[in-house]
């Protein structure tokens, strides 16, 4: 007998915005759906209105550029008003049948800056994408998102502030000079896009300690949602019983010590996983990536206690070369 989802399907309110489940999309670049100059195209909007009438409460739109710099892809840019009638489709497009929506803001990192180090980099030029960063949120609530995420994770800029800062003015060194740069934009996005627009951040860091330091720190600045990852790799030190993930452990980690809602992601495929994960309170909301990538119908059908069709975990992803030759979605067409 199929048996609906109890835990996956309460609502919750953040920002007095109410998420009509605990499904959550994590934000999936699809490396093949490039287009110049950062314009969405209708690949993107065909994908994420797939995911909006699959049924998941909260979409995270992939990361997008905050800064135009050469990079060997071209991201979904958030750098200039060209940018934004494209977005303003995809805003509809990912919110439609009542999904919140939020943007991941992305700067690279120094992979695409001429420096090595994060002290190298110029104050003026620090500072400019500070602002970067607070431009592009401006423009995702002017198109009718419902907020943002901060990437400080998978070894973007923001990750390597927290990480390996060494600068000197007040943005390196200690911790708290190291996170200074991401409470600073929590704030300040907060003060700019007003209460109503979710601030969320997705963030890592192998030192439990200044992990949980990090959840703490973003509470405290008035972020709303935190989003604790590895990217693909995963964390240390897990005990040996823990029956999920090590994201999740992380995440369950970070749960005990704030109260802001907090997202779990890693390796969960099926609607059972998912409620067993919220069930154990590891984490507030379920985040299910390769899943909607073969099925973007994984939200309705896990609800109402049916199975998605299953990612089968190809070694490299094709996502990461075109989602077309993805062997469950599309039969590896391309
Ligand atoms: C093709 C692909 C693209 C991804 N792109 C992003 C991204 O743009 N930003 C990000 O934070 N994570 C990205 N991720 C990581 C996912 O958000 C998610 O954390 C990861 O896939 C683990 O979840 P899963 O086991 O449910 O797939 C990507 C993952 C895949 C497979």
């Amino acid at each position: 007998m199929k048996q609906s989802a109890v835990f996956l399907a309460q609502p919750l309110e953040i920002c007095g915005r109410k998420i009509k489940n605990r499904v959550v999309v994590p934000p999936m670049a699809d490396f093949g759906m490039t287009e110049p100059d950062g314009l969405v195209n209708r690949r993107h909007i065909e994908r994420y209105g797939a995911y909006a009438k699959g049924g998941a409460g909260l979409i995270i739109i992939e990361a997008c550029a905050v800064t135009k710099m050469p990079e060997p892809r071209n991201t979904i840019g958030l750098f200039s008003d060209d940018c934004l009638p494209g977005l303003k489709k995809l805003a509809q497009a990912a919110t439609e049948n009542g999904a919140v929506t939020l943007v991941q803001l992305m700067e690279t990192g120094l992979s695409t800056m001429p420096y090595h180090t994060i002290a190298e980099i110029p104050e003026k030029e620090f500072l400019r994408y500070k602002e970067d960063f607070i431009r592009a949120a401006v423009r995702c609530k002017q198109v009718g998102f419902d907020g943002i995420e901060l990437h400080a994770s998978h070894g973007m800029y923001l990750n390597q502030i927290i990480e390996t800062s060494e600068r000197q003015d007040g943005y390196g060194g200690s911790f708290e000079g190291r996170i200074r740069l991401l409470a600073e934009l929590v704030r300040e996005i907060k003060k700019l896009c007003g209460e109503s627009f979710i601030v969320a951040v997705r963030f890592e860091n192998p030192d439990y300690d200044e992990l949980v330091k990090t959840a703490i720190t973003i509470e405290q600045a008035g972020g709303d949602l935190l989003d604790v990852s590895t990217g693909m790799s995963g964390y240390r030190n897990i005990p040996s019983q823990f029956p999920f993930d090590s994201k999740i452990y992380a995440a369950s980690l970070v749960k005990d010590k704030v109260l802001l809602p907090v997202i779990g992601v890693g390796n969960i495929q099926t609607g059972e996983q998912a409620e067993r994960v919220l069930e154990s309170k590891y984490a507030d909301m379920a985040a299910i990536g390769r899943g909607h990538l073969c099925d973007p119908t994984w939200a309705n059908k896990a609800l109402h206690g049916e199975r998605p069709i299953l990612c089968r975990k190809c070694k490299t992803c094709m996502w990461y070369i075109d989602g077309r030759k993805c062997p469950v979605r599309y039969g590896g067409a391309l």
